[in-house]
């Protein structure tokens, strides 16, 4: 028996300003399957999503779910049909309590009063469904961020639901969150939903995906089932090379690292706060790239706020080039050479309603003083530079950047850190929501700056990319430095070793 398909999108038009982000693409769900949508950033993954669960209208095409044709039109009228989604970007109220989250927009009234006993025994039955126990009187802001992705599913998913759609959601969980997010896409499965996935981490889409689907350019490459695409070519057709280039694309690629005997660009002592870092000394030589390993909460995030001045030191200092960092805030460090590309570009980095260009120049401009104004020229050169080297896609520098894919709204954040040609830039999380190949272009035109003689901390989760990119690596665990490695004892095992220490006995 042919396994039932579920929804047919066939030949999905859809077009904004300037762009075409689906010319005519098809896509075949079926029951009880998990089913991957790859592509690069901007290839037009959310939008066949956007389309699927209401949120676009769409210009041309057929949508069928169960055999009938069905218009969507609005987010509602998709979830009365039956289809779920939980987009890129999830919009809960961290203040309110898990129950209360649930219920959002439909609280049960007694009385015309809230009935706060079933909302939260409606909760308590919703979380129970994904397999979770527990107390939904929690507040969300109190949960971990897989729980809080949990309630986000738990509240897409009506009873009635037959489509779930997840866009990019473990781009920020750790392993074991993820594989709890897998065991919940599992149960599911088994109870005959249909699944799509959206993720750029491979490794992933490799261990759950029943099929895949690749769209290029707002284009249908094609269906394939996973153990018949090896992982080169995978990547090959998501970029649409071949895969003696991808190989190439994929070697190891840091370059050489500074003669030992460089003086310290950026030295540390006792860097520390309560809390949040135990006192960390480092040094970072210009032209040197110093990755920061760790499992998510071990303190790297803090290093970097720390290092950067958003976070007071508790005593402690910075030097840079030699001199004391006086009162230590990010205008300092800025003056003195320093950048922070931050990992929440929602939340720390990105203005959606201007530019492209006005939001690759604005640190830029903020240094330099609003009285003296970019010329125009010098602006265009800086921005019509990035757009390329980072491969930026977008009709032009004046889109707002909120109408860009995810991926490219966090390169145009890393162009404006570049732009300002730091002494040491300090990068948390780069790669993030970035496609395979402009993940290998960046890394490239990291190690290109760095052979210019621009110093570099790296953050990253993605181990693989932190050993392939790093001179040193320091490797923190419970927010404290717990080793360094250097040269050819940076590989995986070693740095797993460190950080897994200890776990392996308390840890189960
Ligand atoms: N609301 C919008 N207004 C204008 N253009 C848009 C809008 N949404 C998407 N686009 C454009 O449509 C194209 C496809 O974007 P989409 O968000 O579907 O990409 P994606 O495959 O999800 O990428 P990513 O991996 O970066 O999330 C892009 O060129 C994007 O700039
Ligand atoms: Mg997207």
């Amino acid at each position: 028996m042919t396994p039932q398909s579920l929804v047919e999108m066939r030949g999905i038009v859809k077009s904004f300003p300037g762009v075409r982000a689906l010319d005519g693409v098809d896509f075949t769900l079926r029951c009880g399957e998990i089913h991957s949508l790859l592509g690069e950033n901007g290839a037009g993954k959310s939008t066949l999503i956007k389309i699927l669960g209401g949120a676009y209208r769409f210009d041309g095409g057929v949508v069928r779910l169960a055999g009938s044709v069905i218009e969507p039109g609005t987010p509602l009228a998709a979830q009365r049909l039956g289809i779920s989604t939980v987009y890129q970007e999830i919009n809960l109220i961290p203040e309110l309590s898990v129950a209360e989250n649930l219920s959002l927009g439909r609280q049960p009234r007694k009385f015309g009063l809230i009935d706060w006993r079933s909302i939260r025994r409606r909760g308590e039955a919703l979380m129970q469904r994904l397999g979770l126990a527990m107390d939904v009187a929690r507040p969300l802001r109190s949960c971990s961020i897989a729980v809080q992705q949990m309630v986000a599913i738990a509240r897409a998913l009506d009873e009635q639901a037959k489509v779930l759609v997840l866009d990019e959601p473990t781009s920020s969980l750790d392993a074991g969150e993820v594989q709890q997010l897998f065991s919940v896409m599992r149960r599911l499965r088994g109870e005959g939903l249909g699944i799509v996935f959206i993720s750029h981490f491979l490794d992933q889409v490799y261990a759950i995906s029943d099929r895949l689907t690749v769209l290029r350019n707002g284009k249908l490459v094609g269906e394939f089932l996973p153990a018949e695409l090896p992982r080169l070519e995978l990547i090959a057709k998501m970029l649409g090379q071949d895969v003696a280039a991808v190989a190439e694309l994929q070697s190891h690629r840091s370059g050489a690292a500074p003669a030992a005997d460089r003086p310290a660009l950026v030295r540390t002592r006792a860097l520390g706060r309560r809390h949040a870092l135990e006192p960390l000394d480092l040094e970072i030589r210009a032209g040197e790239v110093v990755g920061l390993a760790g499992l998510l909460g071990s303190g790297r995030t803090e290093t970097a706020r720390l290092l950067f001045g958003i976070d007071r030191s508790d005593g402690g200092e910075v030097e840079v080039g030699g001199k004391l960092l006086p009162r230590h805030a990010p205008r300092q460090s800025i003056r003195s050479g320093l950048a922070l590309a931050p990992e929440d570009r929602k939340a720390e980095g990105i203005v959606p309603e201007l530019s492209v260009r006005e939001n690759m120049v604005l640190a830029l401009q903020a240094r330099r003083g609003w009285l003296r104004k970019l010329k125009r020229r010098e602006e265009r050169e800086i921005v019509d530079r990035f757009i390329k080297a980072l491969r930026i896609a977008t009709p032009d520098a004046e889109k707002p950047v909120g109408q860009l894919s995810g991926g490219n709204q966090q390169k145009v954040i890393l162009a404006r850190w570049l732009a300002m040609q730091p002494k040491l830039l300090i990068l948390d999380e780069p790669t993030r929501g970035i496609d395979v190949g402009a993940k290998g272009e960046i890394e490239r035109l990291m190690a290109k700056l760095c052979g210019e003689g621009m110093a570099l901390l790296f953050i990253s989760s993605e181990l693989d990319e932190v050993v392939r990119d790093s001179h040193r690596v320091v490797v923190l665990r419970d927010r404290r430095k717990v080793g360094e490695l250097t040269g050819a004892e940076i590989d995986l095992p070693n740095i797993m070793r460190l950080i897994a220490a200890e776990h392996d006995t308390t840890d189960a």
